[in-house]
């Protein structure tokens, strides 16, 4: 499963792709708020960092005007994927954008139909919401799990880009079905590493290292 970090935060993920942690970024508006710059400017510095698709959302809501922004988003550097809400706008921009060769990632994706619709678009991701599902007491991993069988139905080739995870069972619920990618806030990645017994058995260890009187160097 490839891990794409969920923020436009320029030092998290350097961080993790220092560790070869990342593969993809996604950022959204809230995002681009939360990190107080120019989107520009700040995907423009995301895409020069990683490698993999850097997702840059547009904000107009008529298919015209999200052409127009997704293209201008597209120009930035040529690992960028242009991010489309999973509306009938949205997927006549996606079908236009993808025929013009820019990789489209549909996002608040919310039911197994909507990303069957995304699919026949063109989209290179699709991007189910599972938190948010999970919010309203709905199951997000039943809506992995629906897309996983849909696509492989039909080899759509569509890559199915988990989001809105926030648990480090998100993740691990996410690999055993299947998920092509799964973005996370970078909190969410590093916790992936913690285990309370690992920090117990090193503690013991430690403490009896301190026993033996040595040094390693
Ligand atoms: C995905 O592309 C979105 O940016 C993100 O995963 C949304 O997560 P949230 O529901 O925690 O805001």
């Amino acid at each position: 499963m490839k891990f794409f970090v969920d923020t436009a935060d320029i030092a998290a993920i350097a961080e993790l792709n220092d560790l070869g942690m990342v593969d993809g970024v996604t950022t959204n508006p809230s995002l681009i708020l939360k990190s107080g710059r120019d989107i520009i400017e700040v995907t423009r510095e995301i895409a020069e960092l990683v490698d993999g698709p850097v997702s840059a959302e547009v904000v107009a809501l008529d298919a015209p005007a999200m052409i127009a922004e997704g293209r201008k988003l597209a120009a930035i550097a040529p690992n960028i994927a242009v991010k489309l809400p999973l509306t009938w706008d949205g997927l006549k921009a996606c079908k236009v954008l993808s025929g013009e060769g820019f990789m489209v990632n549909v996002t608040l994706c919310f039911s197994a139909n909507q990303a069957l619709l995304a699919a026949k678009a063109g989209a290179s991701f699709i991007s189910p919401f599972i938190g948010r599902l999970d919010d309203i007491n709905l199951d997000g991993m039943e809506l992995i799990e629906d897309i996983r069988i849909i696509y492989d139905n039909y080899g759509f080739e569509t890559e199915i880009l988990a989001a809105s995870i926030r648990t480090v069972n998100h993740v691990l619920e996410c690999a055993r079905i299947g998920a092509d990618v799964m973005t996370a806030p970078p909190e969410v990645i590093k916790k992936l590493a913690s285990h309370p017994l690992t920090d117990a058995g090193l503690a013991t260890f430690l403490k009896d290292w301190e026993k033996t009187g040595q040094k390693i160097l």
